[in-house]
């Protein structure tokens, strides 16, 4: 069979539609900016930072990834860190891009949204005039915090509802199902917010179906549990619900012990709409590129399969329908 290339792979051009700004924060700028902030970090080298990055489930990830948050302050800081991620966008062939925020991880420490919000958008702007890529952003409120908090940051994100596409539900799956933001969702949608959660990562069917039923959900972050209820999958096939598949973030949350085992080809198989997405890649081990490639190599993707995942993400996006036609055309006429 054939090995495809990192090369071959960079060809394809993509769009990514399940990353967490807040996962994109290295090592290295967490070093930096605990230092420019003063800030303490238990950490106190590159080596500590990564024997920390063992994790067990979703919450042994999460305890470490809000920690990281405490050092980003200033409006730079937010700056810095979607230049950094927009950069590694450039290098995967990553044009355009839905990006989560989590405004309460920084206004529960007292950084305002202001700030965030405007350091991430300055970033943006700047992405789309000096590398050509398009963006969305979507706010995803914490699902472990209530629903009164969840709906104090709709009210803050008003102000700003011209920057914001979306909202989501991110953080501790189980025990926090979509019904607990019911009417939070419901106030959103009236706003005219496009409407994304979380659900069926760690997660059972029933959260898929409360998503799609309760939420209105447009698209499901991750969804892989799916498969295991076959009138479930049958939903999503028939209405193309998106799942926004994030395959390293699986294996290294123990979602599936291993990328052979993880299920993508599956719900390709089951003709679903699902597409690659990195998530987390800097405390997942691997930016959109690398998720494709190691995809590829273990679940032996055909071409065609990669250009399906490629067509995916652009069918699945908000971008503008021509701009989606246009992508589709490229993707349609690689060869290798
Ligand atoms: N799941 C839930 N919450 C998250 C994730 C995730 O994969 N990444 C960042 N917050
Ligand atoms: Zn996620």
């Amino acid at each position: 069979m054939t090995v495809f290339s990192k090369a071959q792979i960079k060809k394809l051009p993509k769009a990514e539609l399940h990353l967490h700004i807040e996962g994109t924060l290295e090592p290295e700028l967490m070093l930096k900016l605990a230092k420019r902030n003063d800030r303490p970090l238990r950490f106190k080298n590159l080596q500590e930072i990564q024997a920390a990055y063992q994790f067990h489930n979703l919450q042994s990830f999460l305890d470490i990834y809000y920690e990281g948050a405490n050092v980003l302050i200033h409006e730079e800081d937010f700056f810095d860190l979607t230049w950094a991620y927009l950069l590694r966008c450039k290098e995967d062939h990553v044009v355009h891009t839905e990006i989560f925020f989590d405004p309460q991880t920084h206004t529960d420490r007292g950084v305002t949204f202001s700030v965030v919000i405007h350091g991430i958008r300055r970033a943006l702007e700047k992405g789309k005039s000096e590398l050509g890529i398009s963006s969305h952003l979507i706010m995803c409120f914490l699902r472990h915090l209530s629903e009164a908090q969840a709906m104090n940051t709709l009210e803050e994100a008003l102000p700003f509802k011209d920057w914001i596409l979306g909202v989501g539900l991110d953080s501790s799956e189980v025990g926090h199902p979509p019904s607990k933001f019911a009417r939070v969702f419901e106030t959103a949608k009236q706003y005219g917010f496009f409407i994304v959660a979380h659900a069926g990562e760690e997660g059972p069917p029933e959260y898929i179906w409360q998503a799609l039923d309760l939420l209105s959900v447009k698209r499901i972050d991750h969804g892989v549990r799916c498969l295991e209820d076959l009138r479930l999958v049958d939903r999503l096939r028939e209405e193309q619900i998106p799942l926004t598949v994030c395959p390293l973030s699986n294996i290294k949350l123990k979602v599936f012990q291993n990328m052979s085992q993880h299920n993508l080809k599956h719900l390709l198989n089951a003709g679903l709409l699902a597409m690659i997405n990195s998530d987390d890649p800097a405390y997942f081990g691997g930016y959109l590129g690398e998720n494709y490639y190691q995809c590829a190599h273990a679940l032996q993707l055909s071409w065609q399969e990669l250009k399906t995942l490629a067509s995916n993400s652009f069918i699945a996006s908000r971008m503008q329908e021509h701009e989606k036609n246009s992508y589709l055309a490229m993707i349609s006429q690689i060869v290798l």
